[in-house]
C-alpha cells in the first residue's frame, strides 16, 4: 500500500527530471536523417515578396527503417549560415535549440511523411537581405526536435542562396506616392471650396 502511494509521485518526479523539466535539446544530439533539397541554385538571388522556393524532403533510406517511427511533424525553416552571422549576435548559433538563433523564419510545418514531400513558398516580404539555407526539423508527439536535414553541408558553407529584401528606395517611393495622392485630394477639396466661395461672393455683388 505504502509502496503504491509512492509510485506515482516518484514516477512524476522521474519523468520531470528526465524530460519535462530539464528539456534541453541540443542540435549536436540530432541525427541528420532527412534529405532536404531546395530549388534555388547556389548563389541565386531571390526577391522577397516575389520569388518562390520549392523545397522537397524525405527520410534518408540508408538509416534503419523505423528510425523515423517517432517523427510526427516536420517544420521547414530559413536559416543563417556563418557568413550571415558575422558581427550579428542576434543570429548566433547556440547548441541548445531553445536559444539557437540560426533558423528564425518558418516556411511551413506539416505532418511527417517519409517520402514525396514538396512545398512551394513565396519568400515573405519581411525576410531581411542575407544569405540563407533551408533546414527541416522533425518533431515527436511532444513537439521536441528529434532529427533534422538541411540543404547545405555540415559546415553550412555550400549551396547557399540569397534573399534581397524590398529595398529602401521602393519603400520611400511607396510613401511618396501615398503622400502625393493625399496631397492631391486635399488640394482638390481646397480648390473646390475656394471656387465655391468665389462664386458665392460674385453672386452677392
Ligand atoms: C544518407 O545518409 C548517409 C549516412 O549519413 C550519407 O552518407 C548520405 O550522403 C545520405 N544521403 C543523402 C542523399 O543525403
Amino acid at each position: 500500500m505504502e509502496f503504491r502511494g509512492l509510485f506515482l509521485p516518484s514516477l512524476l518526479l522521474f519523468s520531470c527530471l528526465t524530460a519535462t523539466c530539464y528539456g534541453m535539446v541540443t542540435f549536436s544530439s540530432l541525427h541528420r536523417t532527412l534529405v532536404v533539397t531546395a530549388s534555388p541554385t547556389p548563389g541565386q538571388v531571390l526577391k522577397a515578396g516575389e520569388d518562390q522556393i520549392t523545397v522537397t524532403w524525405s527520410f534518408n533510406q540508408t538509416f534503419q527503417a523505423g528510425t523515423d517511427s517517432t517523427y510526427k511533424t516536420v517544420e521547414l525553416k530559413l536559416c543563417y549560415p556563418p557568413i550571415s552571422q558575422v558581427d550579428r549576435a542576434w543570429r548566433k548559433t547556440v547548441d541548445d535549440l531553445k536559444k539557437d538563433k540560426t533558423c528564425q523564419f518558418k516556411i511551413v510545418a506539416k505532418p511527417y511523411s517519409s517520402s514525396d514531400n514538396s512545398c512551394t513558398w513565396t519568400v515573405e516580404r519581411d525576410i531581411p537581405s542575407a544569405t540563407y539555407f533551408v533546414r527541416a526539423y522533425a518533431y515527436n508527439s511532444d513537439n521536441v526536435e528529434v532529427a533534422y536535414g538541411q540543404t547545405t553541408d555540415s559546415q553550412k558553407a555550400t549551396n547557399l542562396f540569397e534573399v534581397q529584401a524590398i529595398t529602401g528606395r521602393h519603400v520611400s517611393l511607396d510613401i511618396a506616392s501615398v503622400c502625393f495622392s493625399a496631397f492631391s485630394i486635399l488640394s482638390l477639396f481646397g480648390f473646390f471650396f475656394m471656387e465655391k466661395r468665389k462664386t458665392r461672393a460674385s453672386q452677392q455683388k
